[in-house]
This record gives structure tokens, C-alpha cells and sequence, in this order.
């Protein structure tokens, strides 16, 4: 059972196969952080973004969890450094005056800080700098952040263009090896961008998975697999995506919600199911 609920990276990190997302929670992060990792989630993702994340609420979990006998080390711990465009320009967690490969070592600095850690298992670059020499200053100090033991593996968020992540991959020496993007239509939901990165072995976490798909949830396609299997319509469409490859994120504030996105490991698709929900994402 739980091979089906890790994998491992091209980078030799194990990662679970689902992903507490930490954003826009505010005040509220803590305790549920607290409560994902009690109900059974491994890993969890967070930013350097006080516009979006409160990443020192998630590092007051972590150290809370302790008391409760749960090491930060048994957790999948992620990370962002955010560019200046993506920050709130009143609260910039680091100097913007400053190089933008010092930006990436302050930044970095606040992140262990705030996570009361002396390493995340995964560091990813929030969103794609150009042009190319530009974002590869920024890679190339994630790369020294990886290589002095401060991150485990590297990544990159919101790159929708396949041409990005291959010259990427063709100039790091640290490659990515996990693409988190948001899981929608209007990009006919990355298909050639996956296909790129299982070529790759770069693994793709999906964000915006339910917010920007109801009208797969509510399918008659998906309603039906559900009732077959007993299980929710979310369920079913983490499974297939699961299957798939793919590994999602979940911000859900709802402990119930927590357990029933956990128990997708509990069951499996048939071959037919998923080739019937992987025809749904293609009719876009
Ligand atoms: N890299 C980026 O730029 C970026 C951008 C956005 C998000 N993210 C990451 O991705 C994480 C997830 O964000 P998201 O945008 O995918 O949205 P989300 O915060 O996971 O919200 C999804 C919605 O789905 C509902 N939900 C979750 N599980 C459910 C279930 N089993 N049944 C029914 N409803 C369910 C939630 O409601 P309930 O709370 O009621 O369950 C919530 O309203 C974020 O926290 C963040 O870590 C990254």
C-alpha cells in the first residue's frame, strides 16, 4: 500500500503522491497543517509569498508536531522562491534592490527560517524569469542551494511553455525535477508539457485541480465511475490523475475533505475507467 502513496524523483527524493497545499490561509495555517499531518498527509508545500502563504505558520506546525511525535524529517517539505513580480511590494522577503541571485540566497535564508529547518526537500522557483540568462542566474543559485545540502531537489512553477523547461533542463546541471502547474483547459491541460516531462522523468504536480475543473467533477462520466467504486467524484478524479502520474495538490480546510482526498490510495482504476476520464481532459 504505500508504494501507491509515494514515489520517487529523478533526484532520488521520495514524494508523496498528494500534497497539502498551505496558501491563503492566513492565521489559520497552523492548525491546519496540524491537522493535514494527524489525518495523514506527508508533504507539504509553501512559498516565501507573505502575500499568498504564511510559511512561519507552517514551521510552528512543524515544531508543534514534534510534541506529537512527528519529525519534520518523516515530512516532504516544499518550497518557493517567488521573483519580485509575484510579491506583494509592500511585504518583499528580501532586498529588491539586491541581485536577483542574492534575492534567491535571502529569500532562501527566510524560508529555513520561518520552517525551522536546515533543509526543504524541494525548492522551486515560483514562475519562470526571462529572458533565459536571467532566470539561469536564478537557477544556478538554487543549484547552490542544492548542492551546499539547503534543498533536496529543485523545480519550477507556472511554466506553461515546453521551450522554457527544455532549455532549462538543457543548461542546469541540477535539472528540475518536478513542474508544479496549474491544471486547466485553456492550456488543454499541459498535455504536451507532460509528455515532455515523463520523457524526462520530471514529475508534474497539478494545482487549481478542482477550483478550475467542476465541469469534469459533475460529468456524467465521473458521477457514474464514482457510484461504481462507492467513492466522492473528487476522489475519483485525484485517482485518475494519480494513475496518471500526476500529483496533486489540496488546500482543503475541510478535515473530512483531508481524509476522503487520503483514501484515494485505497482503491484502484480500472484501465477502461481511466482511458474514459483521459477522454473527458482531450474533448477540450
Ligand atoms: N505554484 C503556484 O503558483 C500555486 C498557485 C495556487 C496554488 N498553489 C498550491 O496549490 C495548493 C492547492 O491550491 P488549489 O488552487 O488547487 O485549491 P485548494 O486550496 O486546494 O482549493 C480547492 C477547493 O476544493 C475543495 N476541496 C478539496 N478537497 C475536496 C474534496 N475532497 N471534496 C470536495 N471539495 C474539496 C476545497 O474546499 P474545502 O476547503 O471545503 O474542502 C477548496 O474549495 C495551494 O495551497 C498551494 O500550495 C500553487
Amino acid at each position: 500500500m504505500e508504494d501507491r502513496k509515494w514515489l520517487t524523483t529523478a533526484a532520488g527524493v521520495k514524494m508523496p503522491r498528494l500534497i497539502y497545499g498551505t496558501a491563503w490561509k492566513k492565521e489559520r495555517t497552523a492548525d491546519l497543517v496540524m491537522k493535514a499531518i494527524q489525518a495523514g498527509f506527508k508533504g507539504i508545500d509553501t512559498a516565501c509569498q507573505p502575500k499568498h502563504y504564511d510559511e512561519s505558520l507552517v514551521g510552528a506546525a512543524l515544531h508543534r508536531l514534534k510534541d506529537h511525535g512527528i519529525e519534520r524529517e518523516t515530512l516532504f517539505l516544499q518550497t518557493k522562491f517567488t521573483p519580485l513580480s509575484g510579491q506583494d511590494p509592500k511585504q518583499v522577503p528580501y532586498d529588491k534592490n539586491s541581485p536577483i541571485e542574492s534575492q534567491v540566497v535571502q529569500s532562501f535564508d527566510t524560508s529555513k527560517k520561518n520552517l525551522q529547518t536546515h533543509y526543504v526537500d524541494s525548492l522551486i522557483l515560483h514562475s519562470p524569469v526571462a529572458p533565459h540568462a536571467l532566470m539561469m542566474k536564478v537557477w544556478d543559485a538554487m543549484e547552490t542551494i542544492q548542492k551546499t545540502g539547503g534543498a533536496r531537489q529543485l523545480g519550477i512553477s507556472n511554466c506553461y511553455d515546453t521551450e522554457v523547461i527544455r532549455q532549462l533542463y538543457a543548461d542546469a546541471s541540477v535539472k528540475p525535477a518536478v513542474v508544479q502547474n496549474r491544471f486547466y483547459q485553456e492550456t488543454r491541460y499541459d498535455a504536451d508539457l507532460r509528455h515532455w516531462c515523463s520523457a524526462h522523468g520530471v514529475i508534474y504536480q497539478s494545482f487549481w485541480t478542482l477550483t478550475a475543473n467542476p465541469h469534469i467533477i459533475v460529468s456524467n462520466i465521473v458521477r457514474t465511475i464514482a457510484q461504481k467504486y462507492n467513492k466522492t467524484e473528487v476522489q475519483i478524479f485525484f485517482r485518475y490523475l494519480s494513475q496518471s502520474g500526476i500529483v496533486p495538490l489540496t488546500g482543503t480546510c475541510s478535515e473530512q475533505h483531508m481524509r476522503e482526498d487520503l483514501s484515494i490510495f485505497d482503491f484502484e482504476l480500472s484501465s477502461d475507467n481511466l482511458k474514459n476520464v483521459s477522454h473527458l481532459l482531450n474533448q477540450v
